[in-house]
């Protein structure tokens, strides 16, 4: 399994402070946004990871995030030339995929919750067809709306519906079998002229091979695509970093504690952040084991 983090788009919601610079690359309070997904595929297990973005953000993706090898992961590159939607990036994506099967998150979402990396690497385990996450929002009519039937299976994604037929909006974070490539190249523009994920997912669920992970009570989902969304997911950020002395999203801490590098790399790593508090916090892990607080690095 692969993963891809999708980080083109226009941001135009967030005009002008993404006239010249991708949201994905804004801060979410202590690091850049896209550290967020990054380290939600990070927690699924997931080392083999595609950033897609725009021609002029992608460069900056790359040095911002290398080739994954001091995360003791493998990061590579590719341009969706124009915003196509969200489908395309699998057709964006298809060399690197090469058949295999795929776990996409937004560049924009946060997850956060304390079993965060047990479920995902559960569902992806559980995967046959599609997985898609859904949360319970107050406003489900700004999202994709999964309809549930009487015994509770999926029965069909309405999107931004005048009256949702559930509470459960479809997440930023969806799995695909090898299937997904294919799929994707039969899907043709919508009236908007994309590539609808929603429509990909519609497929799975026509094949019976959708299945709906519905994220419990206290796990997190934030999308960081307007101002006052962005301000909240900080804020967020904030609170729990500050309240429990963690980091949210701090890849360093997730590929030390999943034993992906060790504490002479870590050491390293703290050694590019001489002052502040990034690295101090990357300094005070290595007086811990890797293992002894799993759930700090959700
Ligand atoms: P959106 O938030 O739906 O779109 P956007 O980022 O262009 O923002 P706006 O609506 O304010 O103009 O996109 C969700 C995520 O998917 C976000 O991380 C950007 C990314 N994306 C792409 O990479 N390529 C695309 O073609 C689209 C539509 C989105």
């Amino acid at each position: 399994m692969k993963g891809i983090v999708l980080a083109g788009g226009q941001g135009t919601r967030l005009h002008p402070v993404t006239r010249v610079l991708c949201k994905q690359l804004l801060p979410v309070y202590d690091k850049p946004m896209i550290y967020y997904p990054l380290t939600t595929l990070m927690l699924a297990g997931l080392r083999d990871v595609l950033v897609i973005s725009t021609p002029e953000d992608t460069p900056r993706f790359e040095a911002l995030l290398g080739d994954g090898d001091r995360w003791g992961m493998r990061l590579r590159y590719a341009v969706q030339d124009a915003p196509r939607g969200l489908a395309d990036a699998f057709r964006v994506g298809a060399e690197f995929l090469d058949g295999d099967g795929c776990t996409m998150v937004l560049g924009d979402n946060l997850f956060f919750g304390a079993d965060l990396s047990a479920l995902l690497c559960e569902a992806l385990a559980a995967n046959t067809g599609a997985t898609i996450f859904a949360s319970q929002v107050r406003d489900p009519e700004r999202f994709g709306v999964i309809e549930f039937d009487a015994a509770d299976n999926p029965v069909a994604i309405v999107e931004k519906p005048a009256v949702a037929p559930s509470r459960y909006a479809v997440t930023g974070l969806y799995v695909y079998d090898g299937n997904v490539t294919r799929y994707a190249a039969d899907l043709r523009p919508s009236a908007r002229g994309e590539l609808e994920i929603s429509e990909l997912n519609q497929r799975y669920l026509d094949e019976r091979a959708l299945t709906v992970c519905r994220l419990p009570r206290g796990m997190a989902w934030l999308d960081a695509g307007t101002h006052d969304s962005l301000l909240e997911a900080a804020q967020f950020v904030q609170t729990i970093e500050h309240r429990q002395a963690i980091k949210i999203a701090c890849p360093e801490e997730i590929s030390w504690r999943a034993g992906w590098i060790d504490d002479d790399r870590l050491r390293g790593l703290a050694d590019a952040y001489p002052k502040g508090a990034y690295g101090d916090y990357l300094r005070a892990l290595l007086h811990e084991t890797p293992s002894g607080e799993g759930d700090r690095a959700s």
